[in-house]
């Protein structure tokens, strides 16, 4: 029996972005129409949604995903076996996370992933927060001067950038020299449009973004140290502490992200589906 649309409730978690979902599973939205359309509008106005308490089978996770677009796959993570949409990022003592820095999802890519989904499994009983930051906040805080410079410009996203400690390791080259082969550096626009919602945001990340183009690389690291620092301004973000169950949902075209690892040598696991995108204007 699906709840009543009517029963779905978003309680906004910060000031700039986050919003917690309550009053619908992720199975209603899978087989509701009426429940995802309700939830999407959610999504895009409040940029990331929390669900807590949806400990559903991979299936059921990988089935919500889908409603809100393709399945993308990544060449460097491995998958559920009964689930192959659903990815495995998992940080033991014996190989803890590699991502610390702020980022937006694959942006290494021509078309990169609209939304991203993680579902909590194994969570540490301190620490291993996610935050997000508000890339459209972000932009709507900058002098009208310093939009108007940035809005012509196209900054270059590259996969070796993000995946260099690995590819430093040994076998990393030889391992991800078909990544690389297959996704070489892509430029995009410093200030993107959402197709949906039509605010402007700033589309640069300290994991993937090498150089603004057609600027000196003195001038281009000032301006982009800038800009990363000005993104996750505390007031621009929302912090998540997972339990088992969490799902966050969020729009990588609006947003950044960057995980707490601050719960070594605990053991995370998380199931994670992202969805292919559009390519950014
Ligand atoms: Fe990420």
């Amino acid at each position: 029996m699906i709840a009543s649309i009517d029963q779905i409730q978003v309680h906004r978690a910060a000031g700039a972005l986050g919003g917690f979902v309550s009053g619908v599973s992720l199975a209603d939205v899978a087989s509701s129409d009426g429940h995802y359309r309700r939830v999407r509008d959610l999504l895009v106005q409040h940029e990331v949604l929390f669900f807590r308490d949806q400990e559903q089978a991979p299936s059921v996770f990988a089935a919500f995903a889908k409603t809100f677009g393709d399945v993308l796959g990544h060449p460097a993570y491995s998958t559920v076996g009964e689930a192959p949409d659903v990815q495995i990022l998992e940080s033991t003592p014996e190989n803890p996370s590699k991502i610390e820095v702020w980022h937006s999802d694959m942006t290494f890519m021509q078309c990169p992933p609209s939304f991203t989904l993680l579902q909590g499994q194994i969570i540490p009983e301190v620490g291993g927060d996610t935050l997000w930051a508000s890339a459209t906040a972000a932009y709507d805080a900058l002098s009208p001067q310093m939009r108007a410079f940035l809005t012509p410009l196209k900054a270059v996203n590259d996969f070796r950038h993000g995946f260099r400690e690995s590819l430093a390791e040994r076998g990393g080259a030889e391992r991800l020299a078909p990544a690389i082969a297959e996704n070489p550096p892509v430029e995009h626009p410093l200030i993107r449009t959402h197709p949906e919602t039509g605010r402007k945001g700033i589309y640069a990340n300290a994991l993937f973004t090498t150089h603004i183009v057609g600027l000196p690389s003195k001038e281009s690291d000032a301006l982009l140290t800038f800009l990363y620092q000005h993104i996750v301004t505390v007031e621009h973000t929302v912090r998540l502490s997972w339990q088992p169950g969490t799902v966050a949902i969020w729009d990588n075209r609006s947003t950044q992200h960057k995980p707490v690892n601050d719960f070594f040598p605990q053991h995370r696991l998380m199931h994670r589906v992202t969805l292919t995108g559009d390519q950014p204007v």
